[in-house]
């Protein structure tokens, strides 16, 4: 099994109820290490960057608008098979449709406001890590 590295955000509805360490806490117990992390309140250039893939998609607005709306928790994490292993926690996109103990089953309220984002693929992953960690240490452990 490859060790991979994946983008995590907690999103500003999680961060918000305050439940950061339960996440983090799903993460461990999963055998994913946080390597980087930093709280940043994203401006909404730094948003619309982070999310130019979807600039075409009808929700683009308001998923940028929800994204600034407050302080997120962002994190590289590192483990075997990181990528789907941290999709799997979170869960799906929608809630109402995310597997029970889910990370967005039990901490999201909506599509808009769905607590997580995790990297979809390896390159994904270094794209986005690149975006919020450049310049910065990454303790691989
Ligand atoms: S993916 O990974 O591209 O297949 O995911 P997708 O379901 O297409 O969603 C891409 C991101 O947009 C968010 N999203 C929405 N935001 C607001 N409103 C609506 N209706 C909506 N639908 C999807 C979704 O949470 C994804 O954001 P991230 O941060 O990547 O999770």
């Amino acid at each position: 099994m490859a060790i991979e590295r994946t983008l995590s955000i907690i999103k500003p509805d999680a961060v918000a109820k305050n439940v950061i360490g339960q996440i983090y806490a799903r993460f461990e117990a999963a055998g994913l290490k946080v390597v980087a992390a930093r709280m940043a309140h994203l401006s909404r250039g730094e948003a619309e960057a982070f999310y130019a893939v979807h600039k075409e998609r009808p929700f683009f607005k308001d998923l940028v608008t929800f994204m600034i709306s407050g302080p997120v928790m962002i994190s590289a994490l590192e483990g075997e098979n990181a990528i789907l292993k941290h999709r799997d926690l979170m869960g799906a996109t929608d809630p109402k449709k995310a597997t029970a103990g889910t990370i967005r089953a039990d901490f999201a309220d909506s599509i808009d406001a769905n607590a997580v984002h995790g990297s979809d693929a390896v390159e994904t992953a270094q794209v986005e890590i690149g975006f919020f960690f450049a310049g910065m240490n990454i303790y691989s452990r």
